[in-house]
């Protein structure tokens, strides 16, 4: 293993841990999950915080997980690190013996290891065998991206996972040129797309590679389809009372992360019946105002900071939900029965009820998206 190359600032670390405390902190050995461990800089904060907490780290990057292992040596009786893809972790839960978990993070995208590392082809501003896997031993590279998909296919990922308006253009150029002399190096591919976007594109919204860069990376790692499925078992394995962060850097991830949160603390129910169906309640509650960023200090210190979006989510008591659910109900009949006609004014029949206990039911209070 090499010297770590390049600083890693972990991404909203306070306002992780903030989100994870009650969870993690509420006594005995809890189960933490980081799904995208990288350099450890949330994991060894974590493990800081809580000494009682048992650590499940998570990398599909054989490097990241060596670079892991050393940093949190001295945590090692209650550490374990996985080479896994993070929808594998029902799993690697299972074969640990972890039934449920208390707490799980999800830092997306790549490490500043992946990013800084001369030889993995991620970065367009340096010269590299085109590779992008996460996972280098396994798995389809850039380069047979770029120089076998079809036109349609390769202005798909583009637009799609790299939002570039310039998609058909770039697939055409990139086909061109592999018609004469196969692309494998990523000078070679951002020269290409450089060249194949109109001048005054050029200027606007930073390199112009950018995009193309992050949708094959996307399309290489298979990264949405890994994470549409890993956040509902995530989910499903957390204990009442279990929480989830997730920091996304692009639209598509965010948009995944904010599916799989309102599916959990919507009510299933029929809306017009009168009293909630057992079972049907919200399952969480969102810990995070629609989605949250980094302020404008973190930005100026951590550059990467400037694109992430955070949400958050509490699993709920279903036995506290339904109570909640059953009094409010009786409550509010009670009032609606206060204004129909025969039943006396509003203020002439004393005390409408205390409102139930309304803990866990939250999904109009805090954290509600706006
Ligand atoms: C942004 S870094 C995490 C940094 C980390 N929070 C820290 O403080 O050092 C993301 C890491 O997640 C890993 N990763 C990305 N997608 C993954 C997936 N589907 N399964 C497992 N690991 C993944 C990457 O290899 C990378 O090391």
């Amino acid at each position: 293993m090499g010297e770590l190359r390049g600083t890693h600032v972990p991404v909203l670390l306070e306002r992780c841990l903030e989100l994870l405390a009650p969870a993690l902190g509420r006594g005995g050995r809890t189960v933490y999950v980081d799904a995208t461990l990288g350099l450890a800089g949330h994991a060894e904060a974590m493990l800081e915080a809580h000494p009682e907490t048992v650590l499940i780290g998570l990398d599909r990057d054989t490097e990241a997980l060596a670079h892991a292992r050393v940093r949190l040596a001295r945590f090692a009786d209650r550490v374990h690190l996985e080479h896994a893809v993070y929808d594998e972790l029902p799993e690697v839960l299972d074969r640990l013996g972890y039934p449920g978990i208390d707490g799980i993070l999800f830092d997306l995208g790549v490490s500043s290891l992946q990013l800084d590392a001369p030889d993995r082809g991620f970065a367009y501003a340096q010269d590299a065998p085109l590779d992008m896997r996460m996972d280098q031993t396994r798995g389809v590279t850039a380069e047979e991206v770029v120089n076998t998909y079809a036109h349609p296919d390769l202005a798909r990922v583009l637009r799609v996972y790299g939002e570039e308006k310039f998609a058909g253009r770039i697939a055409s150029a990139i086909i061109r040129e592999r018609e004469r002399a196969r692309i494998t190096s990523s000078a070679r591919l951002a020269e290409l797309v450089r060249d194949s976007i109109p001048a005054p594109a050029r200027r606007t919204g930073g390199h112009p590679a950018k995009r193309t860069f992050q949708a094959l990376r996307i399309e290489v790692n298979k990264e949405l389809a890994a994470l549409e499925s890993a956040l509902p078992s995530a989910l499903d394995s957390l204990t009442v009372g279990g929480r989830m962060v997730v920091l996304s850097y692009h639209s598509l991830e965010d948009r995944l992360t904010k599916a799989a949160l309102a599916d959990r603390v919507r009510n299933k129910g029929p809306v017009d019946l009168p009293v909630e169906l057992p079972g049907s309640g919200p399952t969480f509650r969102l810990l995070s105002r629609g989605a949250e960023l980094a302020g404008e200090a973190e930005v100026a210190a951590n550059p990467r900071a400037a694109s992430v979006r955070l949400r958050a989510a509490e699993r709920l008591d279903p036995n506290a939900t339904q109570q909640g659910r059953t009094d409010r109900e009786r409550s509010r009949r009670r009032v609606k029965a206060m204004h129909q006609p025969g039943t006396g004014s509003a203020g002439s029949v004393g005390d409408p009820g205390t409102p139930g206990d309304d803990r866990g039911t939250d999904v109009e209070g805090e954290g509600h998206e706006h």
